[in-house]
């Protein structure tokens, strides 16, 4: 692809394209919530696939024991993208939702503070290598040579979700508004079973140790690697589109930028983020070895 015309820019917003539908986006900010509905929402490759699993895995006994064969997607679809097309208003309650918006063109229903948000942020440098492999591996996004242009384009919001410094900031600066938890994408792997329980106790669920086990377990990276209810695989290949070899869940680390990043890419972005982020108190880990 050539062009940026996968992007969709939608009142100072990048969608992709092919998965919107105009008229839902145009009537968003009336979109029916219910309190008990829950959101994660995330800056794309932040760990949204990750979060959808482990939330349908706290939500539903059935996932949790696998008697009912169900893919995670379906379970918690996303809001603003047709990868399948559901009627939301004919899902059971309680509906998760994921979502790549930011907090302005959420539905407003969602600022009686009743409904959930879920916010999963990851450090940047590991953003932008996740989102450089997955560009050129997804048919529908806008391949890059080299890491340096794709830096350049994520930089200047020239990808779908447009700019992280914006999206992470706007919404922590906005979450008085909304009933909401932040919660990194670092923490949940240095201790998965600790993220669990945080995230147990802000949704109001009571899990046995046994059911937090089973999340747990069900949540890893390896097992999700290779349950294709999971992992996407299935999706790509035969919904999306695929343009070459590769996998949704590619490394699952922290620090794999440290293989992509040369020292002179790491310092600028250094300089762009100690600018961009110093007003936000939010913790970033940067290396699987930090405390
Ligand atoms: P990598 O490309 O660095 O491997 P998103 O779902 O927001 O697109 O994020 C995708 C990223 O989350 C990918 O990162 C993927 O491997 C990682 N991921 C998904 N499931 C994971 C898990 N169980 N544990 C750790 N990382 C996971």
């Amino acid at each position: 692809m050539d062009s940026d015309e996968y992007l969709l820019h939608f009142k100072g917003y990048n969608f992709e394209r092919s998965m919107i539908d105009i008229d839902f986006l145009e009537n968003l900010e009336d979109f029916e919530i219910r309190d008990d509905d829950v959101f994660i929402i995330t800056f794309p490759k932040s760990g949204t696939i990750w979060t959808q699993q482990i939330l349908s895995l706290i939500y539903f006994e059935t996932h949790r024991k696998q008697t009912e064969n169900m893919e995670t997607l379906d379970r918690a679809p996303f809001l603003e993208y047709n990868i399948r097309k559901v009627d939301f208003t004919k899902r059971p309650s309680p509906r998760i939702f994921c979502s790549h918006l930011p907090y302005y063109l959420v539905p407003n229903g969602l600022k009686n503070k009743k409904a959930k948000i879920v916010y999963i942020y990851r450090n940047p440098k590991d953003v932008i290598t996740s989102y450089f492999h997955f560009s050129n591996f997804v048919a529908v996004l806008k391949g890059c040579e080299n890491l340096d242009l794709f830096m350049h384009n994520f930089l200047e919001g020239k990808v779908v979700g447009s700019i992280w410094f914006d999206h992470i900031k706007d919404w922590y600066e906005h979450r008085h508004k909304f009933n909401i938890l932040f919660l990194s994408y670092e923490k949940m792997k240095k201790d998965l079973k600790s993220a669990v329980q945080t995230l147990c106790n802000f949704l109001g669920k009571e899990l046995s140790e046994d059911d937090v086990d089973a999340v747990v377990r069900q949540a890893t990276f390896k097992n999700m690697k290779s349950d294709s209810r999971a992992n996407y695989n299935d999706i790509l290949k035969n919904e999306v589109g695929t343009k070459s070899e590769g996998h949704f869940l590619r490394k699952g680390t922290i620090g794999d930028w440290k293989n992509h990043f040369t020292v002179a890419q790491s310092e600028r972005f250094d300089i762009i983020f100690q600018k961009k982020m110093k007003d936000i108190p939010l913790k970033f880990i940067w290396d699987i070895n930090e405390e």
